[in-house]
C-alpha cells in the first residue's frame, strides 16, 4: 500500500486521531526538519504517520538509533517499522516521552494536530516534551490555524517563547512552522 493510501485509509478510519487531509508535502517537512538546531543529535518525533518528516529528519544527518518516534496508530507504527527498522518506535502517545524512551533530547519535532486536543492533553503533552529537552532544546510543530497552536496559558506556565516561519503554501492545508523554546529571562 502507497503511503498515500494508508494515510487516506486511517484518515477515514480514525478522523480524529489523523486529522489532517493529505500527509505534509515535501516542501513542509523539509522545513520542519530544518527548524533542528545544527547541534541536535538525540530527536523525538511525535505523530509521525507516514513517516515522511521522519525521512527528512534523517536526511539531515540524525542517527537512525538517536531518533525516537511516538505514534498512537497501529498501522502506521508497522510501517514505520518496516521503512526504518533501526528507528525505535514506540506504540504510545506522545506524552509517554517522560516515562518511556530517551532520558534527554535536543528537539522534539511534532505532527501532532494540537488543535483538536484539549487544554489537559496539550499540557501533558508539552510538559513531557520540556521535561526531557535541556535548556536550549526546541519543539517544532506545525499548524494549519492562524494563531500559535499551543494555547497561550500553556505556553505562559512552562516559559516558553516561539518563532513562526511565513506560511507554507504548498500544502494542503497551507501551513506556518512553529518553535517553541524555553524563554530566557
Ligand atoms: C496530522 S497527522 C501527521 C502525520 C505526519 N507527521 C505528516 O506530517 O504527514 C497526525 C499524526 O499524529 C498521530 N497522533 C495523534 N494523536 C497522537 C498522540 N497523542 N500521540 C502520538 N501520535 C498521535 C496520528 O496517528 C497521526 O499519525
Amino acid at each position: 500500500m502507497t503511503e498515500f493510501n494508508a494515510f487516506a485509509a486511517q484518515l477515514l478510519r480514525r478522523p480524529r486521531q489523523v486529522s489532517a487531509l493529505a500527509p505534509s508535502s515535501p516542501s513542509l517537512c523539509q522545513l520542519m526538519a530544518s527548524q533542528l538546531p545544527r547541534w541536535a543529535r538525540w530527536v523525538a518525533e511525535f505523530g509521525p504517520g507516514t513517516c515522511n518528516i521522519t525521512r527528512e529528519i534523517l536526511k539531515l544527518g540524525i542517527a537512525p538509533a538517536d531518533l525516537f518516534l511516538y505514534e498512537l496508530n497501529p498501522v502506521f507504527c508497522r510501517m514505520l517499522r518496516d521503512r526504518h527498522p533501526e528507528v525505535t518506535v514506540f506504540d504510545e502517545p506522545a506524552e509517554k516521552l517522560a516515562s518511556v524512551g530517551p532520558q534527554h533530547v535536543d528537539a522534539v519535532v511534532s505532527g501532532l494536530p494540537l488543535l483538536s486536543m484539549t487544554s489537559s492533553q496539550q499540557e501533558a503533552i508539552l510538559s513531557a516534551a520540556f521535561s526531557r529537552l535541556g535548556p536550549d532544546g526546541v519543539y517544532i510543530q506545525f499548524t494549519y490555524g492562524l494563531f500559535s497552536p499551543v494555547r497561550s496559558n500553556i505556553a505562559e506556565s512552562l516559559g516558553l517563547e516561539f518563532t513562526r516561519s511565513p506560511r507554507v503554501w504548498r500544502n494542503l492545508p497551507p501551513a506556518v512552522v512553529y518553535v517553541y523554546r524555553r524563554r530566557r529571562n
